[in-house]
């Protein structure tokens, strides 16, 4: 089975989406899953310009000539799509979204009716399929992701995917602190995302007790907005004693 994993975090390998994908790839290709990782802040991606050439001049073809093109036919053989980004202002990256905005040549113009909304036709060579979301965000209540979520679903109405599941990492900033100082609480997440990956290929599904799992606090609330307001503060001061007026 194959699955496509678009990497939306600007920070690339160094992300906290990276902590948390690593072990979800890892469950997948222990069941026999064939995984593309797109890290899409390493690649040409021009932002869509709604020529609609894609839909009226090339039907089916952008008038971009970039890696959007290896991405799109690598979707089409892809059984799964994983969308892993951040959320960024209450929603996906920047470099996430301009992607999406480029997949536009997979639907056709013309309209139908699916389940009484108007949708665009999907073209013939765009397969159906499951979408994944994992998200972390820097605040602390998983309320966060809502807006997210929805607009991933609203996004597999129209693709006409289906949204098989969201991983939500509140507090995601937590991460890298308490894999150095308390390791046995990420450890939990992180096997909870690989038995999740796990599961999704062999069974196309991931049972609500994981997904709860990956999403449960990590610590109580205070302790959270306290240390997380001095490292901002530490960090200030670090940069204060570092930055010189010719670096300003
Ligand atoms: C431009 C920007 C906007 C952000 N907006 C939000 C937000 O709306 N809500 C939130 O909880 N965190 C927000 N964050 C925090 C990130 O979600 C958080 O730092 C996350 O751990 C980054 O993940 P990454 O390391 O995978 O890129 C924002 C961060 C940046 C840089």
């Amino acid at each position: 089975m194959k699955v496509t994993v678009l990497h939306g975090s600007p920070r690339k390998e160094k992300s906290n989406t990276s902590i948390l994908l690593k072990p979800f790839v890892d469950g997948m290709k222990s069941a026999g899953a064939e995984v593309h990782v797109f890290y899409l802040k390493k690649l040409e991606i021009n932002p869509c310009r709604g020529c609609f050439y894609c839909w009226l001049k090339h039907p089916g073809e952008c008038y971009h000539r970039d890696d959007v093109r290896e991405i799109i036919s690598s979707l089409k053989e892809s059984e799964i799509w994983v969308l892993a980004t951040p959320v960024y202002v209450d929603g996906m990256t920047g470099i996430m979204k301009n992607l999406l905005d480029r997949l536009i040549p997979m639907v056709e113009p013309f309209f139908e009716m699916r389940e009484n909304h108007f949708r665009h036709i999907v073209r013939e060579d765009v397969r159906g399929g499951k979408v994944v979301l994992l998200s972390n965000c820097g605040f602390y209540e998983l309320d966060n992701f809502d807006p997210l979520v929805e607009h991933v679903k609203a996004f597999c109405k129209n693709i006409n995917r289906e949204f098989t599941a969201s991983l939500l990492r509140p507090h995601g900033e937590a991460l890298k602190p308490l894999m150095s100082f308390y390791p046995d609480l990420v450890n939990g997440v992180l096997d909870s995302l690989r038995e999740a990956g796990k599961l999704l290929i062999e069974t196309g599904n991931i049972p609500k007790e994981l997904v709860e799992e990956i999403s449960k606090p990590l610590m109580p609330p205070d302790v959270y907005f306290e240390t997380a307001n001095r490292m901002f503060k530490e960090g200030i001061e670090y940069w204060k004693t570092k930055l010189t007026s010719k670096d300003e």
